[in-house]
């Protein structure tokens, strides 16, 4: 059985944040035929600049090759005002550039997420379907959306409520049925 290889980050800086909970619990409890590698670097990601996206910083190269060279990629996505935080945008941004050579394209993408009403779902939905459109394949369902969750996730990843373990691990689970259904080159 192949083993493959994501790398995650979380779209929050807060300290005690939901959706960087999720990325801990998702690198705890990953399948074992699933590594997760957090990224600690991507708050220091400068802010997008087409300018330089044919001779990037190093930082941005550095998030290239890890994404490139992984099987997938696992976002802890908040929900700010609709859409997604700047944190997890301007990654994303990057990752879309540049047009003829897209570092989003034929990756596989999952987002967790944990909001207020929404759980996230209009974070969510808003950034997959222009991934989709930039060849990126996102996993959604099942969903990962959490409302209200503060009083069942702890920061260090640890739940007092199985069904979320459940649900994250569900889409651990299905992004390995998508890796493993792909056509071998
Ligand atoms: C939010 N929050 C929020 N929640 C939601 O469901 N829909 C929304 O549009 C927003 N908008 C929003 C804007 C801003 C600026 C903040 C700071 C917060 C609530 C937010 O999703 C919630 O606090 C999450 O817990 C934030 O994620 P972390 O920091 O816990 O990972």
């Amino acid at each position: 059985m192949t083993h493959y290889r994501a790398v995650a980050f979380s779209g929050s800086l807060r300290t005690g944040s939901l959706n960087t909970a999720l990325i801990l619990m998702a690198q705890r409890i990953a399948p074992e035929r699933l590594t997760i590698e957090v990224l600690d670097y991507v708050d220091q990601l400068p802010w997008m600049n087409p300018d330089t996206e044919y001779d990037p910083p190093a930082l941005v190269q550095r998030l290239w090759d890890d994404v490139r060279g992984s099987d997938a990629l696992v976002i802890g996505l908040p929900e700010y005002n609709w859409g997604t935080s700047a944190l997890a945008k301007n990654a994303l941004d990057w990752l879309s550039r540049p047009a003829d050579d897209r570092h989003v394209a034929g990756t596989t993408i999952a987002f967790l997420s944990a909001a207020s009403a929404s759980g996230g779902q209009r974070a969510q939905d808003g950034i997959s379907t222009v991934l989709g459109l930039m060849g990126a394949t996102v996993i959604d369902e099942p969903h990962v959306r959490l409302s209200f969750a503060g009083d069942r996730l702890q920061a260090d990843g640890t739940t007092t409520d199985p069904e979320i373990e459940a649900a994250v691990l569900a889409k651990l689970d299905a992004i390995v049925a998508h890796l493993d259904s792909r056509p071998t080159a």
